[in-house]
This record gives structure tokens, C-alpha cells and sequence, in this order.
């Protein structure tokens, strides 16, 4: 081989390079044509500097150097032709459009939810609207208006978490009882379902964070016979025709007098039917209706308050309250209907 022969080589290879790069459409592409071009093994440089040794050695030398110039020009083209191509080509792990969908997930509504939207549907049939009160309440919602006394023991029971500025975390949901009277002027009757807050501990029968289910009904010449009637159609309606009831004596601050109801039921855990206490009611307090600033010597009205998680847990003979609580699919998805 002659020094001229050698630059003729030489110069078309870097003369057909561009093109060759540029053509790379993918990154192995890119890897065939580098192989092809500049690769140790079977590339076409390699070839050509192969032949160095058969030159006159007094070429060797400016064919070496030439041989080097074309190597780094290509390879500078390569390296640019790859940057290109990784930055265009999609980050993350490669799409796999063969792997199965995952199966739709149909929603079911919680069975906490599904009692008390069950419940509010009878009561709406009887005549009752929804009312709503907040969460964070001030304290004479939650307490003073309802008739607790100042540091009662009652009020025990009631421990939550103080917000500051005489607001709190409300205890249960009566305080929806005096926001509803306020805002409104007799004949009411609401029932008000939502979030209440305790100090308690998380375990099988308590929650910290449970839902409530308060009605309220105030009219001129309300009675004890019309919270009785009232929800005796209640537990007709929603245990079946069969299921008696008792109302059995009680106290709250914000009624009187004050009762239990308990219904017989069967739990399903093979020990027959049996009297289970599902809420608590009475005749509202008139102090409760002053403080609401309705005249209690013109209205009278009867409430009760019950919580739709014990009824959800009797319905379904739950052992737990967290499974309630919990939010576990596994547990919630058995009642989608
Ligand atoms: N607020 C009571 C509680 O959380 C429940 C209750 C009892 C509500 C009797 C009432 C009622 O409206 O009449 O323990």
C-alpha cells in the first residue's frame, strides 16, 4: 500500500461518516454503525490502520496522524449522535403495551355511610330534613347551650381535643340541635348525621374519630308520644315489622325527661334475639330551647342521638370497630352492591 492509497482511504471514510451517523435512528442503530465504522474488532478504521505496516516507514508516521484525525472526528460525531438519541428517546422504565390492565375497580360506599344514608332515607319518608353543623365547635355549642353545668362529671365522658379560643373538636352532634333552632323557626324536624370527636383509645369497641346520627323535632304541642311514635315507625322500618321495642329511663343534660331505646334483635351469633340499646332520646330540655332563644313555655320538642357504627357492627355482626375505621379494602369492598 502506497501513502497516497492510504489517504484516498482514509479521506472516504471520513467523507461518507456524516451521513452514516446522521442515519442512526436508535441507539442500536448508533451501536451497528459505530461497530461498522471505528469498531476494534471488524470496523473499517481498523481496517485501514491495519495496513499501516505495509507502508514505506518513512510514511508512517503522517499516515498514523491522519488515521488518528479521522478516528477523533468520527468519534466526536458518534458521541453527539448519541446524546441526541438518549435525550429524545422516553426516560423511566421502557412502556410494556402487552402487560394485562388491571381489573376496574367498582367504588362501594362504606357501611357506616350506607346505615346512616339508610336511616335518613326513612326519616326524609317521616317528613325530616338534613342539617349540618361543624366540626370544630365552640364549646358553648358542644356544652354550655346543651344544658351541661359547668365541669360536670358528664362532661368526662366528653373529653376532646381543645382547639384554643373555646373552640373544639365537637363531642357528639346534639350541637347541631341549638345551630338549627337558631336558624330556623318551628315546625322543625331534622336529622343531622355527621363526625364526632372523643378522648379514647382506638380498640375493639372505641373509636377516637366515630359517626353520629342526631334528630330533632320541635313544634308547638310536641310530646313524649310523638318521640315514641316516632321512633317505633323508625325501628319498624329499618329492623323489619316483627322487631319489638322498650324505652327505658336515662340522662342526658339537654333532655328531660331522658330515655333509652333498645330493640330485640338477633346478632347472628347463634344466641337468639336479644334487647340491644341503639339510642338515646328524650323530651329537649327547656333550658336547651331558651338557650336556643325559642320561648319553652310555646314549644316543646324531643331529639335522640344514635351512632350508625354500632348499628353497621350489630347489623353485620362485626367483633371490631376498627374494622370500621381501618379502611381496609379488603374489608370495605364485600359491600359493594
Ligand atoms: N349526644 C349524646 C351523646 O353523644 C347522644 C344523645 C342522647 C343525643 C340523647 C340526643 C339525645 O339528642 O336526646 O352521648
Amino acid at each position: 500500500m502506497t501513502l497516497d492509497e492510504f489517504k484516498t482511504q482514509c479521506a472516504a471514510l471520513a467523507a461518507e461518516a456524516p451521513a452514516r451517523v446522521d442515519a442512526a435512528a436508535s441507539l442500536d442503530d448508533w451501536t451497528a454503525v459505530r461497530n461498522d465504522l471505528v469498531g476494534r474488532a471488524a470496523g473499517r478504521l481498523t481496517a485501514i490502520m491495519s495496513t499501516l505496516g505495509t507502508l514505506p516507514p518513512e510514511a508512517r508516521r503522517e499516515a498514523g496522524q491522519l488515521a488518528n484525525a479521522v478516528k477523533v472526528e468520527i468519534e466526536r460525531l458518534l458521541d453527539a449522535r448519541r446524546d441526541a438519541l438518549a435525550a429524545a428517546a422516553p426516560s423511566g422504565p421502557r412502556l410494556d403495551r402487552t402487560m394485562p390492565a388491571r381489573a376496574a375497580w367498582r367504588g362501594a360506599r362504606h357501611p357506616v355511610t350506607l346505615v346512616i344514608d339508610e336511616i335518613c332515607g326513612i326519616f326524609r319518608e317521616l317528613g325530616f330534613t338534613i342539617a349540618l353543623g361543624p366540626e370544630a365547635e365552640h364549646e358553648w355549642y358542644n356544652f354550655g347551650a346543651l344544658n351541661f353545668p359547668d365541669d360536670h362529671p358528664a362532661m368526662d365522658m366528653h373529653d376532646t381535643l381543645y382547639l384554643g379560643e373555646g373552640a373544639l373538636l365537637r363531642t357528639h352532634t346534639s350541637p347541631v340541635q341549638v345551630r338549627t333552632m337558631q336558624a330556623y323557626p318551628p315546625p322543625i324536624r331534622v336529622l343531622a348525621p355527621g363526625n364526632v370527636y372523643r378522648r379514647d383509645f382506638f380498640d375493639a369497641t372505641h373509636a377516637p374519630a366515630f359517626a353520629q346520627l342526631e334528630g330533632l323535632a320541635v313544634d308547638e304541642g310536641i310530646s313524649f308520644v310523638d318521640l315514641k311514635a316516632t321512633l317505633n315507625e323508625f325501628a319498624r322500618r329499618f329492623y323489619g315489622g316483627t322487631r319489638r321495642t322498650r324505652f327505658g329511663p336515662s340522662f342526658f343534660p339537654f333532655t328531660e325527661p331522658s330515655a333509652q331505646m333498645d330493640v330485640e334483635i338477633d346478632l347472628g351469633d347463634g344466641r337468639g334475639t336479644r334487647w340491644v340499646e341503639i339510642l338515646g332520646c328524650g323530651m329537649v330540655h327547656p333550658a336547651v330551647l331558651e338557650s336556643a332563644g325559642l320561648d319553652s313555655t310555646k314549644y316543646t320538642g324531643w331529639a335522640f342521638g344514635m351512632g350508625p357504627g354500632r348499628i353497621a357492627m350489630s347489623r353485620h355482626g362485626l367483633p371490631d370497630i376498627r374494622l370500621l375505621y381501618d379502611s381496609d379494602v379488603r374489608f370495605l369492598e364485600q359491600f359493594a352492591e
